[in-house]
Formats: C-alpha cells, structure tokens, sequence
C-alpha cells in the first residue's frame, strides 16, 4: 500500500500564542489537502490555541518535545500525558537542535521513544549527520546508529506508525538544502535499517522525512523520490509558502 505524505512544520521557538493564532488563520486555507496528513509542530504554550484555531481543518497538532517520566520534579519538562490529554497526536523527538544544546542523545531519545508510543503517541524521530560527518564518510554509520539505537525495545507494529525524519544538520536553516539524490540516497538507507532491524513490512509501512531548508522549489523534487515520504519544514512552516510545500504536486 502507499505511504501517505506526512508534511509537518516546526515552528521551534517562534511564535507567541497570539502569533499562532493568527498564522494558523493564515495557513488554514492554504494547507487543505487529502493527500498528505499536515502537522504543525508548535511551541507548547501554542498548543491549545493553535488546536481551537484549526478546528475544522485538516491540521494536526504536535509538539516539539517530550520528557520521557510521567510526571513528578522535572521542571520546565512536558509528560505525554499533557499532550495526549489535550489531543496532540505527534512529537517531534531527538531534534538535533535538541541534541546540540540540550545535550539530548540517542539513549534519551530512546527513552521518549518507548513513552511516546506507550501513549499512543505518534514519534517524528530525527537523525542526521554533521558536515564534517559526510565529508568523512561516516554519514550512514552514524544515522544507522541514531535509528538502531532509538528504535531499541520498539515493537516492529509500533514502528510501522512510527515517521523518521531525515534531516542533515549542515542543510537545517542554512539555505541549502541537500540534493535530491543525498536525500534519497540516505532516506533509502534509513529505510533498509528498519528492514534489518524489523522486516520488509514494517520498512515499507515506516514514513521518512527529509528536512533541512526544504521550500516551495525543493519540495517537488523532493517528495518524488521513492523513499522520501515528506518533510519536516523549520523556516518555510512560518510563511504562506507552507501551502506550496504542503500541495507539491
Ligand atoms: O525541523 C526542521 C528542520 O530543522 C529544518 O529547518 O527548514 O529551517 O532548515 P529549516
């Protein structure tokens, strides 16, 4: 069966709830589509009012992360339950802005992994390579690694649901996108791990973004590659250019 598109934005720290409010209204219009299912990743003060201006629409809500407890002296952390409570569907996890200075790695990620699914939450797990990184070849050992080690103790039917994003820290907000054929070249490779990992069914039903400085004119090219199931759009997610990205065809 298809993979159907998984188009998502994060919005990261952007947006106040009045903000949110108001682009939501903006986007809305825009972003309707049967097509793909379209997320907005949002800060968690937006959540609720991001979720009362959508209502009606095709927009999913989610959120940028989670802690991996369920509740107790965690200050400034967000449990599942807080999200599922409110209706969030989808967390972004092991973002690696997140990794970069939150000091999250694979291990913890794991850990929100198997919590997140634990409450029916729908994981967008990042992983992507630095540029040094690729220039020394490592670019699949290393993703290889981030995906075995987040999906470790993850039921091949939970990963089934499951969407990794693909997301080369060299190309996130920088303007430069990665070639079509890097995309897919690594989104390929993501993709026969998971078939290592678990089998052919659960590779072929598992969705793979690519993200980093995806816009209107890369998506197309983009999210016709066979194994690239969509994006995961940072800078682009806050403009009406969204709506081109989100009907690519
Ligand atoms: O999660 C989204 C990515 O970090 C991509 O961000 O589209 O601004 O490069 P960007």
């Amino acid at each position: 069966m298809a993979r159907k598109k998984i188009i998502a934005g994060n919005w990261k720290m952007n947006m106040t709830p009045s903000e949110a409010v108001e682009l939501v209204n903006t986007l809305k219009p825009l972003v309707a589509t049967e097509d793909a299912d379209v997320v907005f990743c949002v800060p968690a003060i937006d959540i609720i009012p991001v979720m009362e201006a959508a209502k009606g629409s095709n927009i999913q809500v989610g959120a940028e992360n989670m802690y991996f407890e369920e509740k107790g002296a965690y200050t400034g952390e967000i449990s599942p339950n807080m999200l599922t409570d409110v209706g969030v569907k989808y967390v972004i996890l092991g973002h690696s802005e997140r990794r970069e200075y939150f000091a999250e790695t694979s291990e913890t990620v794991n850990k929100k992994m198997l919590k997140a699914f634990e409450h029916g939450l729908t994981p967008i797990m990042c992983c992507g390579e630095t540029l040094t990184q690729r220039e020394q070849g490592v670019t699949m050992d290393f993703i290889r690694q981030q995906v075995k080690v987040g999906f470790l103790g993850v039921t091949a039917e939970q990963a089934k649901t499951a969407v990794i994003a693909y997301e080369p820290i060299w190309a996130i907000g920088t303007g430069k996108t990665a070639t079509t054929e890097q995309a897919q070249e690594v989104c390929k490779g993501i993709r026969e791990c998971i078939a290592e990992i678990y089998d052919e069914a659960t590779a072929e039903a598992i969705r793979i973004q690519y993200g980093g400085s995806v816009n209107a004119a890369t998506a197309p090219e983009l999210f016709v590659q066979p194994d690239i199931d969509g994006g995961l759009v940072g800078g682009a997610a806050l403009k009406p250019d969204f709506g081109k990205i989100v009907n690519w065809k």
